[in-house]
């Protein structure tokens, strides 16, 4: 376990956290975050310990690949803080069991591409697209409860989850499963460009001045490099019954 608490300019301070949470608007709905690098699974995995236990799921992830999508749609400058900004906030994004569209079209095909990926990794570090998508995050947390996929889950949206994951996999495990992933799909993928661009990747993701990709300090840190699907999941379930039994 590592890393510390990082807040973004204009975040709340940790006291008020839990306030602006979502927790003063009577939805004091548990959260599991489950937070890690690019194709760590944590996708899946958050959407069976989600269905495991009845909860929603938020992909995070989603929404900067949404925001990137609309920016190359709407052909802005990616370098033009103040439209990313405006793209990020005004997002028509409705999430179905299926997937999302964004502004009445489906979407959920065009935000896995590895391009969108990338542009969205490029625009995560902008605090005023940030600041748009966090309460869009938030807004999630209903009852049942809520797990939550990022890599801020822990630090930034959800600072005062009772359980919080932080999942992590050899880099060189994580492009081969995302090449599989891929060539499944019928799109085509390289092993060498992939890996390539998954470490440049997290080290963007680790390494940016605003909500870098780091473990909460309160994080359990799981690897799945050699863990099934399965098994990641259980250890997940195995962790959660006694982090709610703490008080959570
Ligand atoms: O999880 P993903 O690969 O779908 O996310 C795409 C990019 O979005 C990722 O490289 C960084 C950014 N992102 C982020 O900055 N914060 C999050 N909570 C989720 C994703």
């Amino acid at each position: 376990m590592s890393g510390g608490q990082n807040r973004m300019p204009g975040a709340p301070a940790p006291s008020g956290a839990a306030k602006a949470a979502g927790r003063d608007a009577g939805t004091v709905a548990p959260v599991i975050t489950i937070d890690g690098p690019t194709a760590s699974g944590k996708g899946t995995v958050a959407h069976r310990v989600a269905t495991a236990l009845g909860f929603g799921v938020l992909d995070s992830g989603a929404l900067y690949r949404l925001t990137a999508l609309a920016v190359l749609q709407c052909g802005v400058d990616p370098t033009d803080v103040v439209a990313l900004e405006q793209v990020a906030r005004t997002l028509q994004v409705v999430f179905h069991p299926n997937g999302v569209t964004l502004a009445g079209a489906e979407a959920s095909d065009l935000i896995r591409q590895e391009h969108v990926g990338n542009l969205a990794s490029r625009l995560a570090p902008n605090p005023g697209v940030r600041a748009a998508l966090l309460e869009r995050q938030r807004a999630f947390r209903r009852p049942p409860g809520l797990v939550a996929d990022g890599r801020d889950m822990g630090t930034i949206v959800f600072p005062d989850a009772p359980l919080k994951i932080f999942l992590v996999a050899d880099v060189r495990a994580r492009a081969e499963r995302r090449c599989k992933q891929l060539i499944e799909k019928g799109i085509s993928a390289n092993l060498d460009d992939l890996l390539r661009d998954m470490r440049e990747r997290d080290a963007r993701d680790m390494g940016r001045a605003v909500a870098p990709l780091v473990a909460a300090k309160d994080a359990h840190v799981v690897d799945s490099s050699n863990l099934t699907i399965d098994q990641t999941v259980q250890a997940i379930l195995d962790l959660w019954s006694p982090a709610r039994l703490d008080g959570g």
